[in-house]
């Protein structure tokens, strides 16, 4: 009798954790998330049962599983959540008993690209999922900075945009739309603020107008640059002011040497003359003495 008792209690209890087993169940693709806008990050508990007395871990898989948001005992327990997720992450409250756990993330920055784990543990069980989130900013206007001439009279521009997630497309246009090739390029990326590119040109032609177009999917910005034909007719100006001046250094320099060689001469030649004198001299008190 006692043994059928502790079988039958023992088969009850396979068969009541087997009733206990769910599976967690999140999104088959990556998530898209927006910059500044908010998203949800779907995972739930299969088949439908509560996860009201459950443990839900919402972690970042990819920063060795630092926690983003931690639901323990009927309550959010976030003391040892990262940093950058303060005050953004919530659960949906009244869907944990339909075994909803998905999370609501907030204000999306381009640091929360990443992949998230949910692990939803019962007494008796558990089970995790992960969801992969690719967040998408769009960056500041392009800004473009003169950054002067060269020695062979070309014009620098120089095109800059920050604040990308991925990397977008930066293209200098001439007024007939066609692409130019740029001389440098430079692509630093940021946790927090994403891709900046920079792309340096030489223009040329005056009279003319130049854009640079940062492009991502769908997003474009473009900013214009007018190049008066007066920037180079000021540059032409100084070119012959230039030469100018150095046609008269090297004059005044030729006259400064001649002036000085005069002076080198002059300075030889009194040298010569006291010479000659003190001879002449010399020779008159020896011819005085000879004759005294
Ligand atoms: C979970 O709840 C959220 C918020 O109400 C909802 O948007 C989402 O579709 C729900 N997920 C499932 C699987 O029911």
């Amino acid at each position: 009798m006692k043994f059928i008792c502790v079988t039958l209690l023992i088969i009850s209890g396979i068969a009541d954790s087997r009733a206990d087993n769910f599976d967690v169940v999140g999104p088959a693709v990556p998530l898209m998330a927006v910059s500044g806008e908010d998203v949800i990050l779907p995972c739930s508990v299969k088949p439908s049962i509560s996860a009201v007395n459950m443990r839900v871990e919402w972690s970042r898989l990819d920063q060795r599983g630092s926690v983003v948001h931690l639901y323990e005992d009927h309550e959010d327990r976030n003391t040892d959540q990262l940093p950058s997720y303060r005050g953004r992450t919530r659960l949906f409250k009244d869907e944990l008993e339909n075994g909803n756990t998905s999370l609501k993330l907030s204000r999306v920055q381009t640091s929360d690209e990443g992949i998230y784990k949910c692990f939803v543990q019962s007494e008796s069980w558990y089970d995790d999922t992960t969801a992969a989130v690719r967040v998408e900013a769009v960056g500041s206007a392009p800004v473009i900075t003169v950054d002067g001439f060269d020695g062979s009279g070309g014009l620098h521009l120089q095109c800059e945009s920050k604040g990308w997630n991925p990397e977008p497309d930066l293209v200098w246009l001439d007024s007939e739309g066609v692409t130019l090739t740029s001389e440098s390029t430079d692509t630093h990326r940021d946790d927090t603020d994403g891709f900046s590119v920079k792309h340096a040109i030489t223009v040329y032609n005056s009279d003319t107008k130049y854009h640079c177009r940062v492009k991502l999917r769908h997003h474009m910005l473009e900013t214009e640059i007018i190049i008066s034909s007066k920037m180079f007719n000021s540059r032409k100006t100084l070119m012959i002011l230039n030469s100018v001046a150095v046609v008269l250094s090297v004059i005044a320099g030729i006259l400064i040497a001649v002036f000085f060689h005069k002076k080198i001469g002059n300075i030889f030649i009194i040298r010569s003359c006291a010479s000659l004198r003190l001879l002449l001299q010399n020779t008159q008190m020896w011819l005085d003495r000879s004759k005294s």
